[in-house]
């Protein structure tokens, strides 16, 4: 779906939604249609039960006075109560409900408005980045789909004066929505298509906007000691692999002018389990196909990438992602293997299903050990039990540093995608003592399984400011949201995107 911004002028065809405030206040878009449509606008509005509540919508076919197809009338609330995430909630939901009705083209009239913080054209930007967050589809595979089962619209043209403003604002942000759109298409793919070595493949795209990628094979990975993630992949066909990607965006700084060390980068390091059979210790079948999705973490750090590179964020970022896929056969490992991690640390594997961690442990050292970061924010689809925590609304936020957990919570609140912070403490940490190893994959005891999860990690980071995302939950979306179709929803992109321009960019 192509957006364009242009000036102001109702279309006389074709599809345009303009809107209404709380108590059916016309704003002058609809007042301009109700004069040409003689007063019937106000008519329809006051025989249904539209009061112009956010969200509330009505349709009008073959508005009379027009030669329009159709005019949907959108309800604003309040005006002072219009907010960023509320203008693409719109967007997205005029896409819904729009862009399979027939109409090639719709116009939607942004009006300014009186006691609202937003003016038309940051108005406009966010209806336009909602319709696009909600345009995304997955059908590549869905080959006998009806022609009228498609979606139709192809062009959104949203009217507003400062439209040259919109188009600005509205190029950023369309950066972000190609990093999510990557995300959730890589999430998506079927585990038989997106497997290590393909995954790397994908990461490797990037490379075209600037940043630098790097591919670890499995002999390259037994010489840096990486025992914790080579054992998960040790049952599969298919060859594990880390890469490592770094975008060089941030401005020369005054210490690096002097000589001294060049700017330290941020790092993001992401699960890669391309499908999470459970291993030996093996999963029921039911709902094993959502298994597939437990590359998400690293999906998020690859879409964040594209990102960052695409908007030439000036910001130094490194991403780390561990690609491995989970089996059972002859060759996996076993509960009761011994593993040693690229820390040193020997782990006792109890549950070959706790494979995140094991790969996690070793992308993290790895990470840390080479770039030496500012700070390390991993992602994980890490825990069923942050799902019966929090479930699908709100992802685990697990940190070793107050200030960077606050600036992330922060974040999440802007975007739409909110995180619940979790504890930690070495009363947590001691329930993954073993008798034979440094330590066990899995808890001793009962319960707290996403916060003994996340000690876990925390022993494979030493001091480094961490956090630690367990987006479990969030990963995928069973129903449409306002701005996220059903499926993969490429949460994370948003929120750590959203990070990265409040706190971490050189001016
Ligand atoms: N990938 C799963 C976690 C998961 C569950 C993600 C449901 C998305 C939806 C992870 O590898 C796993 O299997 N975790 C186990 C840990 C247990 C064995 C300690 C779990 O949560 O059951
Ligand atoms: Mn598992
Ligand atoms: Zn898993």
């Amino acid at each position: 779906m192509k957006v364009v911004f242009s000036k102001p002028v109702l279309p006389d065809t074709g599809a345009l939604v303009v809107g209404v405030l709380q108590n059916r206040r016309l704003t002058p878009s609809a007042k301009l249609l109700d004069s040409k449509m003689n007063g019937e606008l106000t008519r329809a509005i006051k025989a249904s039960r539209f009061k112009g509540a956010k969200a509330q919508t009505l349709t009008i076919l073959a508005p009379v006075g027009t030669k329009l197809d159709r005019a949907f009338v959108v309800g604003l609330g309040k005006a002072k109560d219009i907010k960023s995430l509320g203008m693409q909630a719109l967007g997205g939901g005029i896409y819904a409900a729009l862009g399979s009705k027939g109409d090639k083209m719709v116009a939607v009239a942004i009006d300014a408005l009186e006691g609202c913080k937003l003016n038309p054209a940051e108005m406009a930007a966010e209806v336009a980045y909602g319709a696009r967050l909600r345009s995304f589809q997955f059908d590549k595979y869905r080959t006998k789909e009806k022609k009228t089962d498609k979606p139709t619209l192809n062009t959104l043209r949203v009217l507003c004066s400062g439209f040259a403003r919109a188009k600005t604002v509205f190029a950023g942000k369309e950066k972000i929505a190609d990093g999510v759109f990557f995300t959730r298409h890589l999430v998506s793919e079927p585990p038989n298509v997106i497997y290590p070595e393909s995954l790397a493949n994908q990461a490797r795209t990037l490379t075209k906007l600037g940043v630098k990628v790097q591919v670890l094979n499995r002999a390259r990975m037994q010489a840096l000691g990486m025992g914790a993630l080579l054992g998960v992949g040790k049952g599969s066909a298919r060859e594990p692999k880390m890469v490592v990607m770094q975008w060089h965006g941030a401005r020369q700084s005054a210490a690096k002018k002097r000589g001294g060390r060049a700017d330290v980068p941020i790092a993001f390091v992401g699960k890669g389990v391309t499908f999470d059979s459970g291993g030996i210790s093996i999963k029921p079948s039911r709902g094993m196909e959502d298994m597939k999705w437990d590359m998400g973490g690293a999906g998020v750090v690859i879409g964040l990438m594209k990102t960052l590179a695409g908007r030439k964020a000036r910001v130094n970022a490194v991403g780390v992602i561990g690609l491995v896929e989970n089996m059972p056969s002859s060759t996996a490992q076993r509960p009761g293997d011994i593993v040693t991690s690229m820390s040193g640390q020997t782990i006792e594997v109890i549950n070959t299903d706790a494979e995140g961690r094991l790969v996690l442990a070793d992308a993290l050292w790895y990470c840390k050990d080479r770039f030496k970061p500012k700070l390390i924010i991993d992602l994980a689809t890490l825990t069923g039990a942050i799902i019966i925590c929090l479930g699908n609304q709100k992802a685990g936020l697990f940190s070793n540093d107050d200030v960077l957990a606050k600036r992330i919570a922060a974040a999440g609140e802007v975007v739409g995608e909110p995180v619940w912070r979790m504890p930690l403490g070495d009363e947590y940490d001691r329930m993954l003592k073993s008798d034979t190893a440094d330590v066990r994959n899995i808890s001793g005891g009962h319960g707290a399984g996403s916060i003994t999860a996340a000690q876990f990690l925390q022993r494979f980071v030493d001091k480094t400011p961490w956090a630690h995302l367990d987006i479990a939950g969030v990963t995928w979306s069973k129903k449409d949201l306002p701005t996220v179709p059903k499926g993969g929803t490429g949460f994370g992109v948003r929120l750590l995107d959203c990070l990265v321009a409040n706190h971490y960019e050189s001016k």
